[in-house]
């Protein structure tokens, strides 16, 4: 019995070969390929084999990431739930933890905060009352102005900068932001609430230019908290 090949390969179908009964006998309906097509017996085969080795690859790649995914938010709902997540907020996160929230956080902030220019021009008195504001609403975390410690800023997690030692060094509208909006999952309330626009663009303006205030500005900071403003160039010394 002979059979014409009649095309090979994906759009034709399987392949039909020109075939010879095995053994000759009329029960056997098994073939084998005519010897002079088997090349192309062996490369179709292997074409399907791999095929279908494939799919079931994909399919086991696919349920192992699912399974992954599940176990990895099973997990976490877990570790939650049974109280492996510490509470207690005395102690200072590791260096890893403040490293990633702080460059999350200046990302978020490069995404979010408009970059808003101070609507009101650097006064004395803008200055004289921001340093009012402060001392009243943010001292307590931040430090005061004549240069206690914060009775409070250890006691977070993360802990409250001193901003007076350490006056933040970003730009006005970015201050603004944090002062507005605050610091999601840390003390750092948002003052958007009880504060006016005005007095926290006073804050903003006096903490961004904490260490170049004008002298007469300094003058009063002396007079009022009985020690120096802080100045960039000697803090550098
Ligand atoms: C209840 C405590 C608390 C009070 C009150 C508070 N803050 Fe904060 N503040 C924090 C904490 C905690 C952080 C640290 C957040 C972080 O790690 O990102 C912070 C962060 C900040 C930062 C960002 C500092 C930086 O270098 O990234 C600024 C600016 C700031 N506060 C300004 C203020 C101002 C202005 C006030 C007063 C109107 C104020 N805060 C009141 C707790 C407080």
């Amino acid at each position: 019995m002979r059979v014409l090949p009649s095309g090979y390969g994906f759009w034709t179908g399987p392949p039909v070969f020109s075939a010879v009964k095995i053994d000759g006998s009329e029960k056997s309906d098994e073939l084998a390929p005519h010897p002079l097509h088997l090349p192309q017996y062996l490369r179709s085969n292997f074409e399907v084999t791999l095929n279908r080795l494939n799919g079931g690859l994909m399919r086991k790649f696919l349920l192992g990431v699912i399974f992954t995914v599940l176990v990895l938010v099973l997990g976490g709902l877990g570790t939650a739930i049974l109280g492996f997540i510490p509470t207690h907020a005395n102690v200072a996160p590791p260096r890893w933890e403040h490293r990633l929230a702080n460059t999350s956080i200046d990302a978020s902030m490069e995404r979010h905060a408009p970059h808003l220019t101070n609507p009101l021009p650097p006064s004395d008195q803008n200055y004289q009352d921001a340093m009012k504001l402060y001392t009243m609403n943010c001292a307590v975390c931040h430090g005061t102005l004549d240069r206690k410690p914060a009775s409070l800023g250890k006691s977070f997690y993360p802990p409250a900068p001193n901003l007076v030692s350490d006056p933040p060094d970003d730009p006005e509208w970015h201050t603004f932001y944090t002062i507005r909006t605050g610091v999601r999952y840390t003390g750092m309330p948002a003052w958007d609430q009880t504060l006016s626009e005005q007095d926290m663009w006073k804050l903003a303006s006096f903490l961004s230019h904490m260490e170049k205030l004008p002298p007469s500005v300094q003058e009063y900071w002396k007079t009022n908290f009985g020690v120096d403003a802080p100045a960039g160039e000697e803090e550098k010394k």
